[in-house]
């Protein structure tokens, strides 16, 4: 089978546009992906997504991040904070986790403390499974054994905690048709989503498990890669730039664009596959013939020198055209475009164009990084940071920092 690899900014844009392009990076990882939004294609991903992006709406995230997303930010990297040491990926996921099961409708323990405790445990450990198990194309451990792992994980997930949302959920519903309670009444969730469509969707249990773990494990995921790269590169710059970054330190719209800055140079997934239904022609002259496998290269495209002047310079107040986010390619495009985007990056600020606080909308990471430097986190001197000896990506495996004076 013959293979393409498009590593130009405009060629991988026009690819992401075509029809008849299919997604193909995740064959690999069907014990959790297969039949999930990300590998649907045609009238069946238009369907999915239609239903799940009602919960995507712009301004939700708006309302999200002045209601609660800070205080889950700053309550996780407390106690990190009052120990005075803590790990970045540890923080990343744990922060992100609550927030994606909250996303996909997964409910949480509200009994003890150490009931709590243990329900986090057990996400964050899902999280890092299911992810694996999506990931496997990059993985360099044995399949097989990754794929046992991630069954036996989606038997315990579906017991913990798929089994009573969906029961909480169903008995909504029904109160619902009964009309004792109102639409707004239901939580606004992919699960819940999924439930209310499920004719339509002619979807079954396995998939609608399988779309769950999906869901955590991809707003988890590649939020957490992005906040370690975030930090990292902003420790970098202090080091080489110390007035630029200790005046962008204190400000939320610099901080914004040191994120995208950092999305662009180290996007969470570095390439993009798909197969060709039918023969393309792309508009830069390349033609791709029915049957191919395509590769967008993100990575080498978020450093094309046409559209990013010095494009290996982390280089947070860059210009860049009009017509091209500061992140590149990083949350993809066309109709697989990342639904968690506002989430997690939030609305850049036009250039030239301050934002009332009111207005902004900063994302996740951005309000991950703000915490952090404002805990006085920096990087561990006695503990270096280490790449995931287990993934071919270039993901951290660890990353120590310290807090305090
Ligand atoms: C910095 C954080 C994130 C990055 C860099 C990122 C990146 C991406 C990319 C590149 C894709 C497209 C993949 C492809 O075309 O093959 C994607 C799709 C997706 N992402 Fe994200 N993502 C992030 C956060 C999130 C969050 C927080 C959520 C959910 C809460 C989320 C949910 C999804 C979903 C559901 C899709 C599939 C969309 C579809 O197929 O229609 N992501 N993401």
């Amino acid at each position: 089978m013959q293979t393409i690899t498009l590593d130009r900014y405009a060629d991988v844009r026009d690819a992401y546009r075509q029809h008849d392009l299919e997604q193909a990076l995740y064959d690999a990882g069907g014990v959790v992906m297969a039949d999930s939004l990300l590998v649907l294609h045609g009238a069946e991903h238009h369907k999915r997504r239609r239903v799940e992006n009602r919960l995507f709406r712009r301004g939700t995230f708006r309302y999200w991040e002045k209601a609660f997303l800070r205080d889950v930010v700053t309550d996780t990297l407390a106690p990190f904070a009052a120990a005075g040491r803590a790990d970045l990926l540890e923080i990343g996921y744990r922060t992100v986790m609550n927030l994606t099961a909250m996303v996909a409708g997964l409910d949480q323990p509200t009994g003890a403390p150490e009931e709590a405790g243990a329900a986090t445990e057990a996400l964050y450990r899902f999280a890092k499974t299911f992810s694996e198990g999506a990931t496997l194309v990059h993985s360099t451990r044995d399949p097989g054994e990754v794929r046992a792992e991630v069954a036996a994980a989606l038997e315990e997930f579906d017991a913990i905690f798929l089994q009573p949302s969906i029961a909480r959920r169903e008995a909504l519903l029904a109160q619902l048709a009964a009309g004792e309670i109102a639409e707004d009444d239901l939580p606004r969730d992919v699960l819940t989503a999924l439930l209310r469509n499920w004719d339509e969707l002619g979807i079954d249990r396995d998939i609608l498990r399988r779309e769950c773990a999906f869901y955590l494990q991809a707003g988890s995921h590649s939020t957490a890669d992005a906040f370690g790269h975030a930090a990292d590169d902003f420790f970098s710059w202090a080091r080489r730039e110390p007035e630029a970054a200790e005046k962008g330190r204190h400000d939320p719209a610099i901080l914004q664009r040191c994120v995208y800055e950092t999305l662009r140079m180290h996007p969470a997934s570095p390439v993009a596959q798909r197969r060709a239904l039918a023969p393309i022609s792309l508009r830069g002259g390349t033609e791709i013939p029915e049957g191919a496998f395509v590769v967008l290269d993100i990575a080498a495209a978020n450093r094309d020198s046409a559209v990013f002047e010095r494009p290996d310079v982390y280089d947070p107040l860059r210009e860049v055209p009009a017509d091209v986010p500061r992140w590149g390619h990083a949350f993809g495009g066309g109709m697989h475009a990342c639904i968690g985007t506002e989430l997690a990056g939030g609305v850049p600020a036009p250039d030239g164009h301050p934002v009332s606080e009111s207005e902004q909308v900063l994302g996740t990471v951005t309000l991950m990084l703000e915490a952090l430097l404002a805990a006085g986190g920096r990087p561990d001197p006695d503990s270096p940071p280490q790449r995931d000896p287990h993934s071919a990506r270039e993901h951290f495996g660890s990353y120590p920092v310290v807090f305090g004076s």
